[in-house]
């Protein structure tokens, strides 16, 4: 007989039996997020169907326009862990100020930050969309909830990171620092099922994923690694095929699967870049360092970066190990 895949909740149960000391709360809090996954998901099955495309009318904190689905997928994770007992403070893209639970209420020794929908121009074309999500442990031995300024981390310091994948089919893809396992939601059942055991990314690959219509904005050192990956050399395996689809999620994913290098560069008059450090950046560099990939803003190690303010944005060149070093000597003007 064929032996059954482990279920996410057996998997997090048997990890935790290995750490004397867990008080469960962790593998709780990692099985809600299997349940905003779920949630989410079902929203997005039907979402052409049940006028839940298109946008709000309103700009987020970013400036950027707000999709419906944005709201619901922010709406989802609150909902599940505002009243859970696993966290004390939840921050999201889509929420300007965090939510800092009152120091009367029950509340857990985490925090979850999060992009509650990532991709969202996808969402009206059926199009690959995620969700990120970084967890940090609140270290003060007091029942006092954490300040806004305690939220801000160096990704060095998070517990535990992943990503919700919607695409042909739902994913949950984390580690806790001992390497990365990805789970496939079984829709027959509801549960997850461990389909990717200790993902591993190559060293190099042969796809790039970067928005080449910003081309004219980026500085000369990422125009010339990227031009770099166009000219033929079989011994390097260039050209590199393009590939890009709107939503970091799924373009990370096609990476640490495969290999090859994603970037969404600083731009000479936005160095800062576009993705955000403490909810895209870090739990992306978290996972695809864990896999052994690198994350590099072009000049230095993501997860080391300080961050300054929640929202902040950093370039993100993210992948195949020798992939970022390769484009790091182009950005630092070392090629
Ligand atoms: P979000 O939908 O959470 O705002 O993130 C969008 C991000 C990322 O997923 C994607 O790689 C990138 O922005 C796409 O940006 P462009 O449309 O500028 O290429
Ligand atoms: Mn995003
Ligand atoms: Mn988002």
């Amino acid at each position: 007989m064929r032996e059954f895949p482990l279920t996410l909740s057996r998997f997090i149960i048997q990890a935790q039996a290995e750490h004397s000391g867990a008080t469960g709360e962790f593998s709780s809090l990692l099985t809600q997020i299997g349940l905003v996954g779920k949630l989410i998901a079902q929203d997005l099955r039907r979402a052409g169907l049940i006028n839940i495309l298109g946008t709000t009318g309103d700009t987020n904190v970013q400036g950027e326009t707000v999709k419906k689905l944005d709201v619901i997928a922010n709406d989802d994770f609150v909902k599940v862990f505002q009243h859970s007992d696993y966290v004390c403070a939840l921050a999201s893209e889509e929420m300007e100020k965090p939510i800092l639970l009152p120091d009367n209420w029950s509340h857990g020794k985490y925090m979850l930050l999060f992009d509650p929908l990532d991709g969202s121009s996808n969402t009206d074309n059926n199009m690959p969309l995620g969700a990120i999500f970084s967890v940090l442990k609140y270290s003060q031995q007091s029942d006092r909830s954490p300040t806004d300024g305690e939220l801000m981390r160096r990704g060095t310091e998070q517990v535990a990171a992943g990503y919700l994948l919607y695409g042909s089919s739902t994913m949950l893809v984390y580690t806790v620092g001992q390497g990365v396992y990805g789970f496939t939601l079984e829709p027959g059942i509801g549960e997850y099922l461990l389909s990717h055991e200790r993902i591993r990314i190559p060293d190099k690959g042969k796809v790039y994923s970067a928005n080449e219509g910003n081309y004219h904005k980026w500085s000369a050192g990422t125009k010339r690694y990227v031009d770099s990956l166009k000219v033929s050399d079989k011994e390097s395996g260039r050209p590199y095929s393009s590939r890009y689809t709107g939503c970091l999620v799924a373009d990370v994913h096609r990476l640490l699967l495969g290999g090859g290098i994603y970037l969404y560069p600083g731009e000479v008059d936005k160095p800062e870049g576009k993705l955000r450090l403490l909810y895209e950046a870090n739990p992306m560099a978290f996972v695809v360092e864990q896999a052994g990939g690198k994350a590099s803003t072009g000049t230095s190690r993501i997860m080391e970066v300080e961050p300054k303010k929640l929202h902040q944005r950093v370039p993100l060149i993210i992948g195949s190990r020798l992939d970022v070093e390769q484009a790091e000597t182009f950005m630092q003007g070392k090629d």
